[in-house]
C-alpha cells in the first residue's frame, strides 16, 4: 500500500461577524486540528453527526474551502497552496460528488454539460470524443443514453446523485471525497449508487473519502475509518478497530445507534445501549475536556488511536 494523500494538522476557522462595525467578534471552529492518511485504492470513512465539520474538511481538502492552517501533501507534495495544486494537475485528480444533487447541478445546463464540464477543463477532445465519454459515464452510473439532452430536475434524487458520480469520474481523478452520496436516496437506490461506486473504483483504482454520519452505511464501504466530534478526530482506526473495539464513548455511541435489524439481539442491544449511556453520564470528563474540547489523539496498536485524558493514563 502507499499513501495517496496526506492531510496534516487541518484546521479550518470561520469569522463571526457582529455588531455596527461587522468586525470579527469570534470564531467557528469547524475543523480544528485533523491528520490522517488516505491510501492509493482504498476508501477512507469520515463519520460524525451534523456539524461536526464532514463537508468543511472535504470542501477543504477539494479546495472549495479557505485553509486556515495545517497542510495537505498529495502525492509527495505540499499541495496547501492553491499555485502548487494547478501545477500538479491537483484540481483534475481531485474530485467531489456533493451532499446535495439537486443544489449542486446546474438546473440551467443539460446532464451532457454538466458532466463534460470537468472534460473540457482538463481534457481537449473533440466534440464527438466528448460526446462518446459522456455517454460512456453514463453507461457506467447506469443511466440511460437519453439522459444527455435532459436537465436535472426531469430526475429523481437517486438518478441526479449517479449523474453527480458520473460528473465526479469523468476526468480520471484519483481522489473522489464522497459527501453524504446517498444519504437522500431510499434503501434499494442507496446499494445500487454505492454498488456503482465500488465498481468505479475497481476499475480505475481510485481512493474515497466517504463522508457520512452513519456508521451503518460506512461499514461496507471503508478499510479505514475517522470519527469526527465538533472538529476534532476522536478516534481513528482500521474498520476492525472501530467496529470490534471501539474506545471512545462518542464512538460507542454512534455504534449503538445503529438501528437492529436481527429481532434475536434486540433485548441485547438495549443493554449496551444503556451501558454505554451511563457511561457517558458517568464518565465524561475521561473523553471531553471542561470546555467540552475532544482531546488529542493517543496510540493504542499500529492502526487504531483515541482521544483520551492524559492519554488514558489517568
Ligand atoms: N460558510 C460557513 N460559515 C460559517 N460557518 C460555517 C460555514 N460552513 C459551515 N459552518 C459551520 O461549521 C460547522 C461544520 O459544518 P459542516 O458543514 O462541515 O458540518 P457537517 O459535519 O458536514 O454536517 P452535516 O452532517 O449536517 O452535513 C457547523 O457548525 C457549521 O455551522
Ligand atoms: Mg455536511
Amino acid at each position: 500500500m502507499s499513501e495517496l494523500i496526506t492531510i496534516k494538522d487541518l484546521k479550518v476557522h470561520y469569522p463571526i461577524r457582529s455588531g455596527f462595525l461587522n468586525r470579527v467578534t469570534d470564531y467557528v471552529y469547524a475543523v480544528d486540528g485533523v491528520d490522517f492518511v488516505i491510501e492509493k485504492g482504498q476508501t477512507y470513512g469520515l463519520v460524525g453527526e451534523s456539524g461536526s465539520g464532514k463537508s468543511t474538511t472535504g470542501k477543504a481538502i477539494v479546495g472549495l474551502e479557505k485553509i486556515t492552517s495545517g497542510g495537505i501533501i498529495y502525492e509527495g507534495q505540499d499541495v496547501t497552496k492553491a499555485s502548487t495544486r494547478r501545477k500538479m494537475q491537483y484540481n483534475k485528480d481531485v474530485q467531489m460528488i456533493f451532499q446535495d444533487s439537486m443544489s449542486s447541478l446546474n438546473p440551467k445546463r443539460r446532464v451532457v454539460d454538466i458532466i463534460a464540464e470537468p472534460l473540457r477543463n482538463f481534457d481537449r477532445l473533440s466534440d464527438q470524443e466528448e460526446k462518446k465519454r459522456v455517454k460512456e459515464l453514463l453507461d457506467i452510473v447506469g443511466m440511460p443514453e437519453d439522459a444527455l439532452y435532459k436537465y436535472p430536475h426531469e430526475f429523481s434524487g437517486g438518478q441526479r446523485q449517479r449523474i453527480g458520480v458520473a460528473r465526479a469520474v469523468a476526468s480520471n481523478p484519483k481522489l473522489i471525497v464522497a459527501d453524504e452520496p446517498v444519504s437522500a436516496l431510499d434503501l434499494s437506490v442507496q446499494a445500487q449508487v454505492l454498488n456503482f461506486m465500488k465498481r468505479i473504483q475497481e476499475e480505475y483504482g481510485l481512493s474515497f473519502l466517504f463522508i457520512s454520519h452513519d456508521l451503518g452505511v460506512v461499514k461496507h464501504m471503508c478499510d479505514n475509518i475517522a470519527i469526527m466530534y465538533k472538529g476534532r478526530f476522536v478516534e481513528i482506526g482500521t474498520k476492525q478497530d472501530i467496529y470490534t473495539n471501539p474506545q471512545h464513548i462518542y464512538t460507542k455511541r454512534l455504534l449503538s445507534a445503529i438501528p437492529q435489524i436481527d429481532v434475536k439481539n434486540r433485548d441485547a442491544h438495549k443493554e449496551t445501549r444503556r451501558l454505554v449511556e451511563a457511561e457517558y453520564i458517568n464518565n465524561q470528563k475521561n473523553y471531553y475536556d471542561e470546555t467540552g474540547r475532544v482531546y488529542d489523539l493517543t496510540s493504542i496498536s499500529p492502526t487504531h488511536q483515541v482521544a483520551l485524558k492524559d492519554g488514558g493514563k489517568s
